[in-house]
Parts: C-alpha cells; structure tokens; sequence
C-alpha cells in the first residue's frame, strides 16, 4: 500500500518530464520528419499563424460539411488592403477549417434550429508565395497539415495546384477576396 502510493509522484514526475521534453521538440519546430514540410513543395506550418488577420470566411457543402476562415500574414494583409496582384513573395495565406456543426447551446437559447458553429478542426492548409522556388506551380507552395503534421500524401498536394489553377491568372490564383 506504501509503496504504491510513493511509486505515484516518482510515475508523474517521469512523465512530466518527458512531456516538456517533447513540447520543447515541438517549440523548436525543426526536428524530426516535420521539418520536411509537404511532399512536392517543402512547406511548413508557420509559426504564429493562429494569430495572422482575417481576411475572409468561407462554409463548403457536400459529404463533409466545413467552414473556414481564411488568415493572412503581414505580407498578405497589406497586399490585399492595397489590392496588389500578383503576390509579393512572402505572402503566406492559411486556411484553417472546421467541421460544421448544429449548436445544440445556442438552439436551446434560441428556442429553434439556426445556429450553426465551428466544431473540430479538421485540417489546415498553407499557401506560400515565393516565385522563384515555386515557378512552376504559380508561384505559389502547398501544403496541408492535420494536428500540426504534414499531409504526407503527394497526391493530395498535387490537387491544390491541379485545382487553383483552373482560375484566370489575373486572380493570382487566390479564390479568396477581402472582407471588409
Ligand atoms: C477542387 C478545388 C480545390 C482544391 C483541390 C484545393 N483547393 Fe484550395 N481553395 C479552393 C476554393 C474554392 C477556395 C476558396 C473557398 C473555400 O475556402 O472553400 C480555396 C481556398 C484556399 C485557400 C485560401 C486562399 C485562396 O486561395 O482563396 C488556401 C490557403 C488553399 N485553398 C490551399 C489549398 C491547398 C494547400 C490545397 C491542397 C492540399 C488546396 N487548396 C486544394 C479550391 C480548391
């Protein structure tokens, strides 16, 4: 009965610690296969991306409903206030998304179905402009990360360029415009 008690803190203490080593891995970001980024382009999820500015908001239909907003980084937010196209290099446009979901919470207060929010997140995905690197591709880098891990399936990286080109080069290859 002691021993097992005493056991307990040394147990904690061990696992705590090999939890801030791992968060310090995590913190420096360069280690291990992650800092291979996409398949194809190399990309990585960049730092701080969670606290870039709005640009817009966008809710898709079909098998796996989702809404997502769509960030920009300093380079990208003056680019699209001053309405530059094409790009600079440096912009970096993310797009995080969500599953879309009924509130129950919110229903309940409203006293009927009209509320909708974002639930899990289901993946987040990057777009970087550096024209020369990625020249053949727009300019443009892909990738796509789920819980902070590169979508290894090239495949899938394959597609984002496959599909954003399909809009007039004038667009830059952005779909997404400005909310004000
Ligand atoms: C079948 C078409 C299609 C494919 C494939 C696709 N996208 Fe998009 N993407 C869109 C559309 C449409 C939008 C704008 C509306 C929205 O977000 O639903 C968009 C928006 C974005 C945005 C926000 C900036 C912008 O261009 O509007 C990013 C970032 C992005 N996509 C990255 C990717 C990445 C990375 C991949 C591949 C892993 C990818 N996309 C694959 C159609 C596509």
């Amino acid at each position: 009965m002691t021993r097992k008690f005493a056991a307990l803190p040394v147990t904690a203490s061990i696992v705590g610690m090999l939890l801030s080593l791992s968060n310090l891995a995590q913190a420096d970001s360069t280690p291990g296969a992650d800092a291979q980024g996409s398949p194809v382009f190399g990309v990585t999820l960049p730092p701080g991306y969670r606290n870039w500015q709005f640009v817009s908001i966008a809710h898709e239909e079909g098998e796996k409903p989702d809404i997502r907003v769509i960030l920009g980084n300093d380079i990208a937010m003056k680019a699209y206030r001053e309405g530059t196209l094409p790009f600079p290099d440096g912009t970096i446009i993310a797009r995080l998304a969500y599953k879309y979901e009924s509130s129950a919470q919110n229903n309940a207060v409203f006293g009927r179905d009209q509320s909708f929010v974002a639930g899990e997140p289901t993946n987040v995905q990057i777009e970087v402009k550096d024209s020369k690197r990625y020249a053949s591709t727009g300019g443009w880098g892909y990738g796509q990360f789920e819980n902070g891990k590169p979508n290894p399936s090239e495949k899938i990286i394959n597609g984002c360029f496959a599909c954003h080109t399909k809009l007039p080069p004038e667009t830059d290859l952005i779909f997404t415009r400005y909310s004000q």
